[in-house]
């Protein structure tokens, strides 16, 4: 009858675009703090292009984002995943898996193998990462946390880019 706006207004996966790069950022330090930029992950994301990301928006706001890089592994194409964060007080509704499906979604309609992360296995293993055995990044990294999704195992040495 009245078009009234909900108090609750839903939050939103949407296509991250170049006006939400600061907010992106703004919202990845407060998860990860300055010791991200130490991280091997942040030193391929360096090297790499983003091929796509996506935020959660709520009001306007971002409340969470992720983001996918081009990488190659051996002779394969593939997705790198991350950072992806959640603002504290939106956690545990479901966004960080929207943001990961959406990133799969996206992984199934582009020509790559999968999506490889460096991540908290409890977390990830619930959308189908698994260990990536054989995988090797440019600089330490637990290989507890090299984590692996696609529709056929990978293996090589990790480089920023396309062949
Ligand atoms: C990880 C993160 C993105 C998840 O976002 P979210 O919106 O809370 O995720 P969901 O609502 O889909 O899932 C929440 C569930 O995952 C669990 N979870 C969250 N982070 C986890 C982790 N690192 N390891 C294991 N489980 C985790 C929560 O306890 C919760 O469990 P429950 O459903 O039993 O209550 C968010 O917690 C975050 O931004 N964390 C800080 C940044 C970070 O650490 N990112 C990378 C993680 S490797």
């Amino acid at each position: 009858m009245f078009d009234t706006p909900s108090p609750d207004a839903p939050v939103r996966i949407e296509t991250e675009t170049a006006a939400d790069a600061a907010a992106v950022e703004a919202l990845v330090l407060a998860a990860f703090g300055p010791g991200r930029f130490a991280k091997t992950a942040e030193r391929l994301r360096e090297r790499a292009s983003v091929v796509a990301g996506f935020v959660a928006r709520e009001d306007g706001a971002i409340v969470g984002s992720v983001r996918l890089w081009a990488i190659t592994i051996g002779e394969a194409q593939a997705l790198f995943l991350g950072p992806i964060a959640v603002e504290a007080g939106n956690r545990r509704g479901g966004l960080g898996a929207e943001l990961v499906d959406a990133c799969l979604s996206h992984a199934r309609a582009v020509d790559v193998a999968g999506v490889l992360l460096v991540g908290d296995a409890p977390y990830f293993e619930r959308f189908g990462f698994r260990r990536a055995v054989d995988v090797s990044l440019p600089g330490p990294v637990d290989g507890r946390r090299l984590l692996w999704w696609g529709t056929a195992d990978v293996s090589g040495i990790v480089r920023a880019g396309r062949k």
